[in-house]
């Protein structure tokens, strides 16, 4: 079995490639080689007895897919994207990575005829506009951002290609990850983590928006054990639309603060600084909360059991 990671140079494509390491096997088979390419050089990991490979792969470049996916690759996950503060300011980077990069893959996997399971990552952004809540998988997507409009074109064509056989694609809309690792990025959920992180880190953080602000959350781990059972699901079981949300749940930002009170006392809370963020606000309240991820839930994946695990889980995993 061998797994291609691309965007493996990032946060979900690391963590993945480890978490697959540990467990060395995939649909009962043995990973025999986990391949990181990105964009950037992806950081090397030591695999023990499996081969991780890392390479520089640009998507929007067809020659440069063809070298990174081969007839040998049996899972790809793909993961590569710009995000949506940054696919907002750069349109024509966002549609060129996100929907183009998209469509290279999938056309090379569609060349070589291997029929490859593609696990796509979606995102919540699909959903948004007049649409009543709840939130269920098959609600339309109406995105309001260009970000959400990519990935939903990425969904279309994960299905389509699937259809015709070409990949047995499955795809996931994600919830924003929190408490996520590393430096802010430019995703308008970006203070999303940074508030917590900052904070247990020592370090002060501005929060953009009100302390009632909803939305809806997973933990790193949580999001790493969904992708691996996602790439384990049977084609039959996906239904006719291969694309579906990924559990999470819906807290306040003052609940995610209450959650990091109990967990690390009440000193991180004070480095949190409030100022109003008007272009932040304007994309992430156009994000829906009220979410209702039947399919995966049937499915067998699953989301937190409290914000309190995704601040411990930070602390046990990736607090430097
Ligand atoms: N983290 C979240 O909260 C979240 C939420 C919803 C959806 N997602 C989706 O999950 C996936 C992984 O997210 P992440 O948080 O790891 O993001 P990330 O930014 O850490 O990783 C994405 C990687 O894609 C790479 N990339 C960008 N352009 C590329 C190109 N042209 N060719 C090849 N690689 C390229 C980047 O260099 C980066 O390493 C993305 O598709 C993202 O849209 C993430």
């Amino acid at each position: 079995m061998n797994v291609l990671i691309i965007g493996g140079g990032g946060f979900v494509g690391q963590k993945l490639a480890r978490a697959l390491i540990e467990r060395g096997e995939l649909n009962g088979k043995s990973i025999n080689s986990i391949n990181l390419v990105d964009v950037m050089e992806p950081g090397a990991i030591d695999g023990g007895s499996i081969a991780v490979n890392t390479s520089i792969c640009d998507i929007t470049d067809t020659a440069s897919v063809a070298e990174a996916v081969t007839a040998d690759i049996d899972v790809i996950y793909l993961l590569a994207a710009i995000v949506s503060a940054h696919a907002e300011e750069d349109f024509d980077a966002g549609w060129s990575i996100n929907m183009m990069g998209t469509l290279n893959v999938l056309d090379r996997a569609r060349e070589l005829g291997t029929k490859p399971r593609v696990v796509f990552t979606s995102s919540i952004a699909v959903y948004g506009g007049e649409v009543p809540d709840p939130i269920i998988d098959h609600t339309f997507l109406n995105p309001q951002t260009s970000y959400g409009a990519q990935k939903a074109v990425g969904e279309l064509l994960i299905n389509d290609y699937s259809r015709k056989g070409f990949i047995d694609g499955v795809g996931f809309r994600l919830p924003t990850i929190s408490v996520r690792p590393g430096k802010p990025n430019r995703a308008a959920s970006s203070f999303m983590s940074s508030i917590l992180r900052e904070p247990l880190n020592g370090q002060e953080a501005v929060c953009p928006v009100d302390a009632d602000f909803p939305h809806y959350y997973l933990s790193p781990r949580k999001c790493i054990e969904n992708l691996i059972k996602g790439a384990e699901l049977k084609a039959e079981d996906l239904g006719q639309n291969r694309c579906m949300m990924m559990p999470g749940r819906m807290w306040t930002i003052g609940q995610l603060i209450d959650a990091m009170n109990a967990v690390a006392g009440p000193e991180p809370a004070k480095l949190i600084k409030w100022e109003a963020q008007p272009e932040i606000q304007k994309i992430v309240k156009g994000w829906r909360f009220d979410l209702r991820p039947e399919k995966a839930l049937k499915l067998g994946l699953t989301a937190d059991e409290s914000f309190e695990d995704n601040v411990r889980y930070y602390i046990e995993d990736d607090r430097p």
